[in-house]
């Protein structure tokens, strides 16, 4: 017999499905309770809410535990390629060696940009920060494939915006950098891999010769895997909320880009090696800047530390913490910031308030630090991000719109005046 919660509210009560996940984790269904009693739940921030079911990832924030498709994170940043995770999380499957072959050589066909598109790219200022650019020229895709903006494409037309949006976003990555910094674009080479296509059309010059350096084109490559997809987090919700109202795949991924673009979202990345660099230049004293966190009259918070749903450590953390020590010293690199990085983490995981709070480092304590000795400037940073995150917003948003999922659209609790009488400016 399946299982129900029963509420009750006054004399009456409601009879409330329970639904169970495959890891066993239960929700309460309250999609009736409004019609049936005229009730609603309130819950700020969706911190209790759940919003779909899906099948992409599983996370246990008590646990540690994130799975991609039901395959390990640890085993996936180890062992496989972010282009074959990305085929992973779209398709639901790992791919075969053919199918992985041919993956990969749609991806390459479609890398390079309309030629248009820079006449919109040259129409920013440099300066511009990088995010604002790549979202401008994902949603600019919609004008180049009018056809994209059909919410009743078949499947294989949905397919090719989806490979589209792929092989393009290096590009428009690369280039949204070449333009902050006033250099002339590189277009990409498509005998090179996915991450190392990228890092030479970002860092190539026209007068020097560009090798790849394979360690940093596979650190980076690892770095995208751990950051592919992470459930309904505020970005992912984003795309899934702005694609359910049948907008494009490429207007819901713009939408994501802006979401993951804030300081306590994707944005911690650049904010954690703002603050380890303000920390360092102050003299580097850990505990004066962990007294600055705690303090409720500070605005403070320790970049890189707490997580919504990691109460216990963030399993993206431990790789990529192993990963920094591994890249900075393949590299040579001795960045002092790392040691300031270390020294903080110590002192929080054994301070009572961050103790008591669950509050550890999450997985972008550590990613800006590899970022930097990849030679990634810091407003770049949360443009990796997106470039990491983008496989898991095309699968959510692709999920959604095969479940036929319905427009989101949450309720209030209205808090204002009551009705009041219109007043006419000169009677005020
Ligand atoms: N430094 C100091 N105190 C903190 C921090 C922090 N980094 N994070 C949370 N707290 C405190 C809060 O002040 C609050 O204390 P209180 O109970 O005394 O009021 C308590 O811990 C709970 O914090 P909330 O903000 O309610 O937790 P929430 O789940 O809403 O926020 C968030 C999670 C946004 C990640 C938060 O921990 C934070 O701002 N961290 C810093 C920014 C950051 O690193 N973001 C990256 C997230 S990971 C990602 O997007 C990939």
């Amino acid at each position: 017999m399946s299982k129900k919660a029963e509420l009750k509210v006054g004399d009456k009560s409601y009879d409330l499905p329970i639904i169970e996940g495959t890891e066993n984790e239960q929700g309460i269904d309250i999609a009736k309770l409004r019609g049936e009693s005229g009730l609603i739940t309130l819950d700020p921030g969706f911190k209790n809410t759940g919003s779909t079911k899906s099948a992409i990832t599983f996370l246990d924030g008590e646990k540690g535990i994130l799975r991609y498709r039901g395959y390990a994170i640890e085993d996936l940043a180890e062992n496989s390629t972010f282009i074959e995770v990305s085929y992973l999380l779209i398709y639901g499957e790992l791919p075969t060696p053919e199918q992985l072959t041919k993956f990969e050589n749609e991806i390459k066909f479609h890398t390079l940009v309309h030629e248009d598109i820079k006449t919109i790219l040259e129409g920013f200022p440099s300066n511009s920060h990088p995010m604002g650019v790549l979202s401008s020229l994902v949603t600019s895709l919609t004008a180049f494939y009018p056809e994209s903006l059909d919410p009743n494409r078949s499947a294989d037309k949905v397919n090719l915006s989806i490979i589209r949006i792929l092989a393009k976003m290096p590009t428009f990555a690369a280039w949204a950098y070449k333009n902050e910094v006033g250099h002339p674009v590189n277009y990409p080479d498509n005998n090179l891999n996915y991450c190392s296509n990228f890092l030479k059309m970002m860092f190539a010059l026209p007068a020097e010769d560009y090798e790849v350096d394979p360690v940093i084109a596979n650190a980076l490559d690892k770095l995208l895997i751990l950051h592919a997809d992470h459930e309904q987090n505020c970005s992912t919700s984003t795309v899934r909320i702005v694609g359910s109202s049948q907008a494009s795949l490429y207007a819901s991924i713009s939408a994501g880009i802006n979401a993951l673009w804030g300081p306590l979202h994707g944005g911690a990345n650049s904010a954690v090696i703002n603050m380890l660099e303000n920390i360092q230049k102050d003299g580097g004293d850990t505990k004066k800047w962990m007294a600055k966190a705690k303090d409720k009259d500070d605005p403070f918070r320790l970049m890189g530390f707490g997580h919504r749903v990691y109460k216990n450590f963030d399993p993206r953390a431990k790789i990529i913490k192993k990963a920094a020590d591994d890249v900075l010293q393949k590299l040579g690199v001795n960045d002092p910031i790392l040691d300031i990085a270390k020294g903080l983490e110590e002192v929080a995981l054994n301070d009572d308030y961050f103790v008591e709070r669950k509050l550890y480092p999450n997985v972008d304590f550590y990613s800006g630090i590899i970022y930097r000795a990849l030679g990634i400037p810091v407003d770049m940073f949360t443009v990796m991000f997106a470039l990491g995150r983008l496989p898991g917003w095309i699968a959510q948003w692709k999920e959604m719109r095969e479940n036929h999922e319905p427009i989101g659209r949450p309720r209030q609790i209205y808090t204002g005046q009551g009705e009041r009488k219109y007043v006419s400016v000169n009677d005020r």
